[in-house]
């Protein structure tokens, strides 16, 4: 659709690329084995590929995978579940492990996707997201490296959409 509207602007394009070489520099410090990055499709394509080109200027070297989930709630008891749409195709066996995510919220789906990793054998799981809304949690889950703390407001842009718009925007927003 064309008839997009206007989006505030939350997180600018250079306070992002700001966090993300913060971020980076994070990372290339955490002494990493063997690193599987693991982004969550869809919502991390962009901070994933912005984090991966942050890593290598670092002189990182990890590999790459994509695993697409899905969350519901179902029925009237307010339980999510979580389903696979795509699982990664490598051995995460004794292997670290860093899953990108865009946004924590309830949890629900970052920790699924750690503990089905974990079960894997991956000697470490590490959570990695662009932000975090620290209000939302339904799961004991925290994660190691946070872009920015986000407010409780519904967010789109880098990657993150409402009815599959605004991916495509290089900054976070609102939808006013
Ligand atoms: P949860 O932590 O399992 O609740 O799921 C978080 C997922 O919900 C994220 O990966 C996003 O795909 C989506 N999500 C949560 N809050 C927002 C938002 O404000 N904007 C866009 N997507 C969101
Ligand atoms: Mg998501």
């Amino acid at each position: 659709m064309s008839d997009k509207r206007e989006v505030r602007v939350l997180f600018s394009e250079a306070e992002i690329a700001q966090r993300v070489e913060a971020m980076a520099d994070e990372l290339s410090k955490a002494g990493f084995r063997n690193l599987l990055v693991v982004a969550v499709l869809k919502g991390s394509f962009m901070f994933a590929a912005d984090l991966l080109r942050a890593m290598h200027r670092r002189g990182m070297k990890p590999q790459v995978e994509f695993v697409h989930l899905s969350s519901y709630l179902e029925g009237t008891v307010s339980q999510g579940h979580v389903t696979i749409l795509k699982d990664i195709e490598s051995d995460v066996a004794d292997r670290d492990v860093l899953l990108v995510d865009d946004i924590l919220e309830s949890g629900r789906t970052l920790a699924f996707a750690k503990d089905l990793l974990s079960a894997r054998g991956a000697r470490k799981v590490m959570l990695g997201v662009m932000l975090e809304k620290p209000l939302k949690r339904v799961v004991q889950i925290e994660a190691d490296y946070v872009g920015f703390k986000c407010p409780d407001e519904f967010v789109v842009g880098y990657g993150m959409d409402v009815a599959h718009n605004y991916r495509e925007l290089p900054f976070i927003g609102v939808v006013s």
